[in-house]
C-alpha cells in the first residue's frame, strides 16, 4: 500500500488516544471512565456525554446513500478539517510540498501556510479548464498532494474527468477531489470511482446543499488506510453530538435537500439570465454550483455600492485570471430579485 509510503514517519509511528469506551463498546456500561458529569446537563438536550468518536450511526447512513463503505468515509468538523489533516498526515513541514490550480478554494493555502508547507501552482486555462501539462510539470518529487476542485470555487466550472484520471495515474501521491459543491452539478462525481484508486480522496460537506454551514460537518472518502490515518491523528471527539444528530435528522429529511438542491439550480438558471442582460456586466459564467461568476469593468464598485445597500457579494478580482471578477451566491427568489433590482438601478 503506497499510503505508507507516503505518510509523515512521526504519523506512522503515532500511538493515537483512545478511549475505554472504544475498548470496551458498550451502550448500558456504568460510564465512570471518562470523567463527565453523571447528573446530566442543562437545557433541554443532553450533552453531559461525549459523543462517538466514530460516528459509526451516521457513518452507516451515509455509507447507504453514498453507496461506498463505512471504511471509506472520514467525518470532520467541516471538509476544512480534512484539508487540513490530509497536509498534516502526509506533507512533512519544510519539506514536501502540496500543488493547486489556481483560482481556486483559498483554505489549500492557508491550512499548507500554517503547517509550513509549500505551495506549488499549476493555474488553469484561460477557460478555467484544468491544464494538465502544467500540473506535470509542476510536480515535483517532494509533492505529496494535489488538490483539485469540481467544481471549482470561485469558477463554477467542472473539471476534465480524463484530465483527472491521466492525473490520478501518473501522481505518485493522493489525489484530492474536493466536490463540496457537486450536489449542483446534475451529474455523479468521483465517488462511484473510489474504489478504482488508492490514491483517490473525494471531499464533500453538509454546509451546500444539505444547508448545514453552521453544524460544521465535512466528508472524506478515501481507501481504508487514507481513512484511518485521519481517523487516528484527528481530535478524538471532533464532531460533536449535536452535529452528529443534525446530520442524521437531514438524511431522515432526503425529500427536503432534493428539493431544495432543484429550487436552487432553478434560481441559479433565473439569476444567471438576469445578469446576462444587464449592461454592467460583460460576462457570466455558466455554473454547475450554487454561485455564479461574473465579470464588469465595474467589479469593485458594484461590490462597494452593494455592501451600501446591504448586500454582500464576494470581490474576486485579486485572484489570478479574474480580472473583474465578483462571486454571487445564489440566494432565495427575493434575494435574488432584490439583487437584481439594486444592479439595475446602480449609477456609476
Ligand atoms: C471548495 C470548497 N471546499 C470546502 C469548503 C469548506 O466547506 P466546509 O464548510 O465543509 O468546511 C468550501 C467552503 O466554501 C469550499 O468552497
Amino acid at each position: 500500500m503506497r499510503t505508507d509510503k507516503w505518510l509523515r514517519p512521526n504519523i506512522r509511528r503515532l500511538k493515537p488516544y483512545r478511549s475505554a469506551r472504544e475498548e470496551h463498546p458498550s451502550e448500558q456500561a456504568l460510564f465512570l471512565d471518562a470523567n463527565e458529569n453523571s447528573l446530566g446537563s442543562p437545557g433541554p438536550e443532553p450533552l453531559n456525554r461525549y459523543p462517538d468518536p466514530l460516528q459509526k450511526k451516521l457513518k452507516m447512513e451515509l455509507a447507504q446513500l453514498k453507496n461506498v463503505a463505512p471504511e471509506n468515509i472520514f467525518l470532520g468538523n467541516g471538509s476544512d478539517e480534512a484539508i487540513d489533516l490530509l497536509i498534516r498526515a502526509f506533507c512533512e513541514p519544510a519539506a514536501q510540498r502540496i500543488l493547486i490550480t489556481p483560482p481556486t478554494y483559498g483554505m489549500y493555502r492557508v491550512c499548507a501556510d500554517i503547517n509550513n508547507v509549500a505551495v506549488d501552482e499549476a493555474p488553469l486555462n484561460d477557460d478555467f479548464s484544468l491544464n494538465t501539462e502544467r500540473v506535470r510539470t509542476a510536480l515535483t518529487p517532494h509533492t505529496r498532494l494535489l488538490f483539485l476542485c469540481s467544481p471549482n470555487n470561485p469558477t463554477a466550472n467542472l473539471m476534465d474527468e480524463q484530465a483527472i484520471r491521466t492525473l490520478l495515474d501518473n501522481m505518485d501521491g493522493l489525489v484530492i477531489i474536493d466536490e463540496a459543491y457537486i450536489d449542483f452539478a446534475e451529474t455523479q462525481g468521483w465517488l462511484p470511482r473510489l474504489n478504482d484508486y488508492e490514491n483517490l480522496v473525494v471531499l464533500q460537506t453538509f454546509s451546500k446543499a444539505w444547508g448545514l454551514a453552521g453544524a460544521r460537518l465535512g466528508m472524506a472518502f478515501a481507501h481504508p488506510a487514507v481513512i484511518d490515518v485521519l481517523n487516528r491523528i484527528k481530535y478524538p471527539y471532533n464532531v460533536n453530538r449535536l452535529t452528529q444528530q443534525a446530520a442524521l435528522e437531514a438524511l431522515r429529511h432526503y425529500d427536503c435537500y432534493q428539493r431544495m438542491k432543484s429550487d436552487l439550480i432553478r434560481e441559479r438558471h433565473w439569476l444567471s439570465e438576469q445578469l446576462k442582460v444587464l449592461p454592467v456586466m460583460d460576462q457570466v459564467w455558466p455554473s454547475r454550483a450554487n454561485f455564479i461568476l461574473v465579470r464588469s469593468t465595474r467589479a469593485r464598485d458594484i461590490y462597494h455600492k452593494l455592501a451600501a445597500r446591504n448586500i454582500l457579494i464576494r470581490y474576486r478580482g485579486d485572484l489570478p485570471l479574474c480580472p473583474g471578477c465578483l462571486r454571487i451566491t445564489v440566494g432565495t427568489h427575493e434575494e435574488n430579485q432584490r439583487l437584481i433590482g439594486a444592479l439595475q438601478s446602480l449609477t456609476f
